[in-house]
């Protein structure tokens, strides 16, 4: 099956991201936000992005004003009924995810393949809020942030997703330039399977005065050529996202190295969330230069 028409739910981080990424793979893309605000947000960072591109000559101008104008932004989920995919990429909140599902799942037609790109909410929950005809439809793609940079998606599947709607997701993922690799729908999947301990053990080496901030993360990027140390990628990921995702392994699993560390918890409460929120692990006052918090 041939998808041409996308539609990409939330327009934060991830779901622009998304969209910039299919719109530049040549589709139609939809892009669902509950509110024209939210939509502009999403769509200024899109703009950035092509400008970025188009700046350093990987796309014409042309090409820029192109792939923007291959996406529009709705309010209602009516417009998204012909899509011939679904990518959500809302709030990591189950509840959520199934309303919304639902909710499409009576609006488009049969032949729509539904997506998560959930990073460790569990697919098959997902897909239970659909009737059965949709269930073998029901997929994860899990992108990386940033998005219309990072080459991996992971396709996920249950153990009712149908054979050759599972092949087109992974074509989908080699079509939008991805590399796809194949997980099954085990909370963190593939990456963040591996990827969350080791974030919250850098969390526990600052706890335990194992090291600073600067040379945790410096240890790391020097150390193992990692392009950023943990402390900023948990910064650059969200503090509050990691938490999150982090409480959802450790409900799955019930093993230690999945357990938020009590900085974590603390730094989220006091709203570090990194990055987004300004301040983390660094404070980003100067975006250019950010400096180490005081935090143990
Ligand atoms: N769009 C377009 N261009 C972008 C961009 C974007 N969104 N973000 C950065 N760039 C460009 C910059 O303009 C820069 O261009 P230049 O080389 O011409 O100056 C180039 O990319 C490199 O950017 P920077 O100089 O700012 O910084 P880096 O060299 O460190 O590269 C990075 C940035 C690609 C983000 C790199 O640091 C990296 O790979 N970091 C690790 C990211 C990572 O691990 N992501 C996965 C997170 S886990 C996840 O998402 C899963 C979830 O479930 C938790």
């Amino acid at each position: 099956m041939e998808i041409n028409k996308v539609g990409v739910l939330g327009c934060g981080l991830m779901g622009s991201g998304i969209a910039q990424t299919a719109a530049a793979a040549g589709c139609t893309v939809v892009v669902r936000e509950v509110t024209e605000e939210l939509c502009e947000r999403g769509f200024s960072g899109i703009e950035k992005s092509l400008a970025k591109f188009a700046e350093k000559g990987s796309i014409t101008p042309e090409q820029r004003d192109e792939i923007r104008g291959r996406i529009t932004g709705t309010t209602g989920f009516e417009d998204l009924a012909d899509c011939d995919i679904i990518i959500e990429a809302i709030v990591e909140n189950l509840e959520a995810k199934r309303d919304t599902y639902n909710q499409l799942d009576a609006i488009c037609k049969p032949e729509t393949i539904f997506a998560s790109n959930t990073s460790s909410l569990s697919i098959t929950e997902m897909m239970t809020a659909t009737r059965p005809e949709r269930q073998a439809r029901f997929v994860g793609l899990h992108f990386f942030n940033p998005v219309p940079l990072m080459k991996l998606v992971e396709v996920v599947r249950t153990i009712l997703t149908d054979d050759a709607v599972y092949e087109s997701a992974v074509e989908f993922a080699g079509k939008l330039g991805k590399v796809p690799v194949r997980a099954g729908d085990k909370s963190g999947f593939i990456v963040n399977r591996l990827l969350v301990p080791y974030l919250l053990d850098s969390i526990r080496a600052l706890e335990e005065g194992v090291g600073s901030i600067v040379d945790i993360d410096n240890g790391m990027k020097l150390g193992c050529g990692h392009p950023m140390g943990p402390l900023t990628l948990l910064d650059f990921v969200g503090l509050d996202t990691t938490y999150y995702i982090a409480e959802i392994m450790f409900d799955e699993f019930r093993e230690k190295r999945f357990a938020p560390p009590p900085l974590l918890k603390r730094m989220v409460k006091a709203g570090l969330y990194g990055r987004k929120s300004g301040r983390g692990f660094y404070d980003y006052a100067d975006p250019k230069k950010p400096t180490p918090m005081s935090l143990v």
